[in-house]
């Protein structure tokens, strides 16, 4: 969506739509002239509880020629004492779903006026952006009907400059464009977003954004040892992948942040076979891979001053006369051997050599893994939390603080040693996968035996990945999750 910053003050601005901010408890100055413009209109739906000024409320009323402005959507706040950034951005992701319902395509947006002016427009900006988000490249019908936003006035708060603002609106940009990368990688569908496809695309971010971009190709992967990650794609017609993907942000100086994401194009479970319902939701288990790439993106157009290095393990999860079966035993590129009990355990599989690789690889600083790795996560945080391990205080605390601020969740699951007693297996040193119980954490376990001495940390996205509903910042579907989060991180070390 196109954004352009005016000076106009809101009651004098023509537009199609004003957006303002309204408290259930409290009323500003803006609402009180736009009240006072309508002859107490406003005041009117709230004694009339038609409107409560409620968190995730909205309603949009005509103007009828007393304002310049043709309508004005209320968008609820909530409590002014609870007024944050995070409610700010929510409530622009709602008004945002409420114009495009309503099919208005052009608005101006007064909402930050209500909040910190520190804050305030970064966030109705972030709201605005991800709450347009739709994905509709396979409907091929009415295509001329179809709805389309224009574009967004942000209105300067008073003193404000344009410059400032135009800083604020560029940087929220960036990493709204990682996050829609993201989410248009996981709703293509698996017959699109094949590992060649996710290759080429690290490859065009790399040349759009002077990354360097390499892809190691099956003969390579077999060269090196990365069995497990080849025992997985071996069931395939499309081949696995290695794709490593650099930003040189702060040139020869400080080991490397390292981005590993799971790739799996399509997991059927292979031999151990999915049972057939929901088993499309499976094109989305190479959302973490989408998110590596969505969080390079929105780095390197940031400029942040920092290496990074993301790093994608890929394959199709496919059951075939060539596939791997339960009771295999493979070497994996740390020398651990692994027997295979379930193929539907693959995501540990591919993301256990690539840990090494980028352990051994780059010596990073800090490496953190994104994974849709187990439907047992799904079981204990439901989808409003990804599930956060890891080996070092330190990293763990600032995800968890850097999730607080961007309003993605996580909750921390504990990764003791006891966990791993099931993962024991007779012929081999690990199996890769135990008892149903403790899911997640068996599967952290599982890769916390593959980073050694390295900082690393573990967001489990099976639950958040994808979204059966709307959310205020986030339509149905694909949700881009993870680069808010590791952009939030970055930005804050
Ligand atoms: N990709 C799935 C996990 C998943 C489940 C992602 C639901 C998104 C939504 C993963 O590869 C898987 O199949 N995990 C198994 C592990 C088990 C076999 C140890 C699971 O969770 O059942
Ligand atoms: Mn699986
Ligand atoms: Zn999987």
């Amino acid at each position: 969506m196109k954004i352009d910053i005016s000076s106009a003050a809101p009651l004098k601005h023509a537009t199609a739509a004003l957006v303002i901010g309204c408290f259930e408890d409290a009323r500003d100055e803006l609402f009180t002239a736009c009240d006072a413009a309508l002859d107490g209109c406003l005041e009117r739906l709230f004694v009339g509880r038609e409107f409560s000024g409620k968190i995730n409320t909205t309603r949009l009323i005509h103007t009828l020629g007393r304002l310049p402005a043709e309508r004005l959507l209320l968008v609820g706040l909530g409590k002014k004492g609870e007024l944050d950034e995070g409610r700010l951005r929510q409530a622009a992701g709602n008004a945002v779903q409420a114009l495009r319902g309503a099919r208005v395509a052009s608005f101006a947006a007064a909402l930050h006026l209500a909040g910190n002016p520190e804050t305030a427009l970064e966030a109705v900006c972030e709201g605005t952006l991800l709450g347009s988000y739709s994905f509709d490249e396979y409907k091929t019908r009415d295509r001329d009907e179809r709805f389309r936003f224009e574009g967004m006035t942000l209105l300067l708060p008073k003193g404000g400059t344009r410059k400032e603002a135009g800083a604020r609106v560029a940087v929220t940009g960036a990493i709204c464009r990682g996050v829609d990368l993201a989410r248009d990688l996981v709703s293509h569908p698996g017959n699109v977003v094949t590992t060649g496809y996710l290759a080429e695309t690290a490859w065009n971010l790399a040349t759009c954004h002077k990354l360097s971009c390499k892809i190691l190709e099956m003969d390579e992967l077999e060269r090196l040892g990365m069995n497990a990650l080849v025992a997985v794609g071996k069931g395939s017609a499309e081949p696995p992948r290695l794709i490593v993907l650099e930003y040189r942000g702060a040139g020869d100086k400080g080991r490397p942040v390292a981005l590993v994401g799971k790739g799996i194009t399509f997991d059927s479970g292979g031999i151990s076979i999915k049972p057939g319902a929901g088993m499309e939701e499976m094109k989305t288990d190479m959302a973490g891979a989408a998110a590596v790439l969505g969080t390079l993106e929105a780095a390197a157009a940031l400029r942040l001053p920092l290496n990074l290095v993301g790093i994608i393990p890929t394959a199709e999860n496919m059951p075939d006369g060539k596939a791997c079966k339960p009771g295999d035993v493979l070497t994996s590129l740390s020398g651990l051997t692994i027997e295979i009990t379930n193929t539907d355990a693959e995501g540990r599989l591919i993301l256990c050599d690539a840990l090494h690789y980028a352990r051994t690889t780059y010596k990073p600083a800090v490496m953190i893994d994104l994974a849709t790795l187990t439907g047992a996560c799904v079981v204990a945080l439901g989808h409003e939390a990804s599930g956060l391990m890891g080996n070092d205080r330190r990293l763990v605390e600032s995800l968890k603080r850097a999730a607080e601020r961007c309003g993605e969740r996580v909750w921390e699951l504990p990764l003791w040693d006891e966990y791993g007693e099931t993962m024991k297996s007779d012929i081999a040193d690990l199996k890769n996968s135990g008892s149903r119980d403790g899911g997640s954490i068996t599967a952290g376990w599982f890769l916390k035996q593959f980073v050694g001495k390295t900082r690393w940390a573990h967001l489990d996205i099976a639950g958040t990945a994808w979204s059966d509903k709307a959310r205020p910042c986030s339509p149905k579907g694909a949700t881009g999750v993870g680069v808010r989060l590791l952009i939030e991180y970055l930005r804050g070390k």
